[in-house]
């Protein structure tokens, strides 16, 4: 790993159900993408070169995601199958029953027939209807039930791949061991200082693609403080090699062997981190890289209190923090 990788890394294979599909490997990150600019920033990464869009339903912007599809589509800029469409089950829609109405509100307001990849978004949750993580929300999970319904979504052809976000080795693990149809993804924080060193390991032995969320720490957030861009080995390894921090972290993720989901409307870094394809890190730079300390940044500390299941950030974790 780490090697040469001068090749240009534009996609990963993955396997879903014994078939394979190719994922772009950057995809457009829309957590926290306003409504009112994610639009535009949709309509500008794909003239770009994106073609692969990272939603979810809890973003409360995929309808205005569906409008600039749709435009796209119009406008035929791009073909409905030339794009990978990623979204995810939230917490109030655990229940069997609701996995496909979820689906089905998230194809309505995208504008689309199928996603390529639909997740259970978090190993948690709350009750139908309610939103927030208060503690008389929350119900235990059922993810063997929860993921029958969403092997029914792969088959009956409304998502053409499915798969987890935050699931720690363990509840992978748990996970594979009862799947008819195995995770093809798993969605979680990754960046050069959480590399999810175990989780990756698993992955790689299992065969799930890991696919790397606030792959550069997600600078501005509110919700956490990770500051990875301005670690002084990532700024000098930016330095030597003419990059700018946030190309160094999402090639890096590229040479690691996972998806990058940068989110960015300004249109100028939206093109800054699609530029990512013709140059690489070399070794010597690369292992640099992996001397910066690692935190997990996004503790889920919001999943924890009296009426969840989890009791610590420890145990939503299993561990792994
Ligand atoms: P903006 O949308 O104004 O570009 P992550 O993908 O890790 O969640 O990070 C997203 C955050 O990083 C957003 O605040 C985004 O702001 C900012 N961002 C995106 N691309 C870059 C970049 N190339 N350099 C610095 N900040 C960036």
């Amino acid at each position: 790993m780490g090697s040469s990788a001068a090749a240009e890394i534009k996609f990963f294979e993955i396997i879903n159900n014994n078939k394979s599909l190719k994922i772009p490997s950057v995809g457009l990150g829309t957590w926290q993408a306003e409504p009112g600019v994610v639009a535009q920033a949709v309509i500008t990464a794909v003239k770009v070169g994106y073609r692969h869009i990272d939603c979810a339903q809890i973003y409360g912007n995929e309808k205005e995601i569906g409008v600039a599809l749709k435009k796209l589509f119009d406008d035929g800029v791009v073909q409905r199958e030339d794009l990978w469409i990623t979204s995810k089950l939230w917490c109030n829609n655990h229940a069997p029953e609701d996995v496909p109405l979820a689906l089905e509100q998230t194809l309505k307001d995208l504008q689309i027939d199928y996603l390529d990849l639909y997740l259970i978004h978090w190993p948690a949750r709350i009750k139908k209807g309610t939103s927030g993580f208060k503690p008389e929300n929350f119900i235990p999970t059922d993810i063997p039930a929860t993921w029958k319904a969403m092997e029914s979504c792969y088959d009956n052809g409304m998502t053409r791949a499915i798969g987890v976000s935050n699931f720690s080795s363990k509840k992978l693990a748990d996970l594979l061991a009862v799947a008819r149809i195995p995770p093809a993804v798993d969605q979680v924080e990754c960046h050069p200082s959480w590399h999810q060193t175990k989780l990756r390991e698993f992955c790689k032995s299992s065969g799930v693609h890991l696919s790397g969320y606030s792959p550069l720490g997600s600078p501005g957030t509110k919700w956490f403080n990770c500051n990875v861009l301005q670690h002084p080995i990532l700024k000098s390894v930016a330095e030597k090699l003419g990059k700018t921090p946030a190309q160094v972290a999402l090639r890096w993720g590229l040479q690691m062997g996972h998806s990058v989901l940068p989110k960015s409307t300004n249109e100028a870094r939206i093109k800054e981190n699609f530029s990512v394809f013709d140059w690489s890190i070399p070794n010597d730079l690369f292992a640099e890289l992996s001397k910066i300390e690692q935190a997990r940044s996004v503790r889920g500390d919001f999943l924890v209190n009296e009426g969840s299941q989890y009791k610590s950030v420890e145990e939503l974790w299993d561990g792994e923090i």
